[in-house]
């Protein structure tokens, strides 16, 4: 079975140590990093935009998502493309103009194009896209917020999109993102999840970010 990859959320770190705790996860393992950009219309909270895509892009070499969780993200696909992402994940509920326009905008700029569903989104509205897909982002949790709790029925969705991945589209990864810890990781590995997203369980943990990203990484593959 493939190696778990945990990929840090910014939301939950340290900002006035941002590149210092960037590096620490890296020595723990950390082999990307998610920017979780929000409007405060699709979700009810602000976060951060183009300009911490770019001072991250300055602070590692490992591959950046950019997570937008923004209404209508067409508008600002290439800025973000410009910042630095390597992978930009648009939500298919907030998909205005069509999700298949913002898949092929994201490959015309010559980025991995992602999708993320929220819960209670079926994996069935990728029907029609799913081949064209580097990544799938299952959220655990309703975004918005760090520190949720993990959704438990979101299990039965992750084996539900593993499965029509091995049939339709096995190169794309599935990430999932929220409420993802040392206790809750390995449910979502063994359900098919390959791609980590954790804030809390990273940048709030007692050991520091790298003992954060090592444990999680331990704790996916059942050590
Ligand atoms: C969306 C946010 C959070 C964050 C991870 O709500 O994007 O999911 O990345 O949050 P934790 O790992 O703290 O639950």
């Amino acid at each position: 079975m493939s190696t778990a990859q945990i990929c840090p959320s910014i939301l939950a770190a340290d900002f006035l140590k941002l590149q210092e705790q960037v590096q620490a996860a890296e020595r723990g393992g950390a082999l990307r990093f998610q920017v979780d950009v929000m409007d405060g219309v699709f979700v009810p909270n602000i976060s951060f935009g183009m300009p911490l895509v770019a001072a991250m892009r300055r602070a590692t070499n490992t591959l950046l998502e950019a997570h937008l969780m923004i209404v209508q993200p067409d508008r600002y696909l290439e800025e973000f493309a410009r910042a630095g992402a390597d992978l930009i994940i648009v939500h298919q509920e907030a998909a205005a103009y069509g999700l298949d326009r913002s898949i092929q905008h994201i490959k015309q700029l010559g980025k991995k194009a992602g999708v993320a569903l929220c819960p209670a989104t079926p994996v069935h509205v990728l029907d029609e896209i799913v081949e064209d897909l580097d990544l799938v982002l299952v959220m655990t949790v309703n975004p918005g917020f760090g520190g949720q709790k993990f959704i438990g029925y979101t299990l039965r969705k992750i084996r539900q999109m593993r499965e029509m991945l091995d049939a339709r589209n096995p190169q794309c990864e599935i990430e999932i993102d929220g409420g993802v810890d040392q206790q809750t990781i390995r449910a979502a590995y063994e359900a098919g999840a390959r791609v980590f997203v954790a804030g809390t369980s990273v940048f709030g943990y007692a050991g520091g970010p790298e003992a954060g990203v090592q444990s999680l990484i331990e704790a996916a593959q059942g050590m």
